[in-house]
């Protein structure tokens, strides 16, 4: 695709990281890569920086942001920013083993000190910190010398990027510097889970680490939190262009008429073969102008990474709409893969 965009690429080299911590030094925001998805970098501390993220995103200011802090013990790491004194002995416990994560895509949501602004945590007591496990990030953030927040680089309610391009073509625009750190190798956000201060764990966004593996340090989570404690948790998100139909199960319970709507579709399955799935719809009357198959041999993770660059790819191709298998159900990375699915089509649901 061609567009016009003025970002500049940073290498991951000593320069480019000089660069870019002048450049979040000075105020400025940039493209950051973290193993789960790019990132919309400020200084956490930096008011004024962290607003010019929700402008370049139109991101409302409702919706908190992740704070992101360098390898260490992750007491100290989180100190700038949390209060585990304000924590119960249980809670201080189910916090150190989940912490057991870092680095990895879980992001844990503490009360927060005062210092930290409260536009990051969009007026909420309490703040969403992870510690990245990409090297580019680790690096970026020990150079930096103190937290930064970073929300997905996309516009607000889009596909989340996983490479540098994806993050040019959703900032370019508006956006100075990306920092080149290849293609994300998860491709979904991160877990976030909320330690409440009595020790209870709730997960409030599924993501790169599965709810089992967590349930395995801290025994059962609870789901959700209110929809004032998990804002961003609006339900049209990560929505392509074009209106994305999940089906209700797997393509064999497809029958005749069941796909209303006119003109051809894309299919995006999860796992499984792309031209069966075609060849199964194609049975039912449906005209398929491309398949797509996020893993042929059914890996989940293989299937997270694919997840956004598929459906951008889908979005971009000739289709009038998107029509995606919720994939073999809630459990592992299979649950992120379905909540951003059916995130994805909740605007065409709405419509
Ligand atoms: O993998 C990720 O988490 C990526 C990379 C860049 O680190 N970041 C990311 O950020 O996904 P964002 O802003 O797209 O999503 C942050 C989520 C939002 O859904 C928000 O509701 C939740 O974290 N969140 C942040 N602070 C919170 C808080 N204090 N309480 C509850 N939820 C919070
Ligand atoms: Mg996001």
């Amino acid at each position: 695709m061609c567009y016009r965009h003025s970002m500049k690429r940073l290498p991951p080299t000593a320069e480019g990281l000089a660069a870019a911590v002048d450049h979040l030094r000075g105020g400025g925001i940039l493209g950051m890569p973290t193993e789960t998805v790019y990132g919309l970098a400020a200084s956490a501390f930096d008011a004024r920086a962290v607003a010019a993220i929700f402008a370049a995103k139109e991101r409302p200011l409702f919706d908190p942001l992740i704070a992101h802090v360098a390898e260490a013990d992750p007491a100290s790491a989180v100190a700038p920013l949390a209060r585990l004194d304000a924590l119960g002995e249980a809670a201080c416990e189910r916090f150190a083993a989940l912490a057991t994560c870092w680095p990895g895509p879980l992001t844990i949501v503490l009360p927060k000190r005062a210092e930290v602004p409260d536009l990051v945590t969009a007026g909420l007591p309490t703040v969403a910190v992870r510690m990245p496990d990409h090297p580019v990030a680790q690096a970026l953030l020990r150079a930096f010398g103190g937290p930064l927040v970073a929300p997905s680089a996309n516009r607000f309610g889009r596909i989340s990027p996983t490479t540098v391009e994806a993050v040019e073509a959703e900032l370019g625009d508006r956006v100075p510097f990306v920092l080149d750190g290849g293609p994300c190798a998860i491709g979904v956000e991160s877990t976030v889970v909320a330690v409440d201060a009595d020790g209870a764990v709730r997960l409030l966004r599924p993501g790169g680490v599965p709810r089992e593996a967590l349930e395995g340090l801290v025994g059962a989570i609870g789901l959700g939190g209110s929809g004032i404690e998990a804002p961003g948790q609006v339900e049209s998100h990560y929505a392509p262009s074009k209106p994305l139909t999940l089906l209700p199960a797997a393509l064999d319970v497809v029958t005749d008429g069941a796909l209303e709507g006119p003109g051809a579709v894309a299919l995006l399955r999860v796992v499984g073969s792309a031209e069966a799935g075609r060849q199964r719809l194609e049975r039912a009357g449906i005209e398929v102008i491309e398949a797509a198959s996020l893993s042929e041999v059914g890996d989940l993770s293989e299937a997270a990474r694919a997840l956004f660059a598929t459906l951008r790819r889908l979005d971009e191709g000739p289709a009038a709409r998107i029509v995606a298998e919720p994939g073999p159900g809630e459990r592992g990375l299979g649950h992120a893969i379905a909540d951003r699915l059916r995130r994805a089509s909740a605007r065409a649901r709405a419509m």
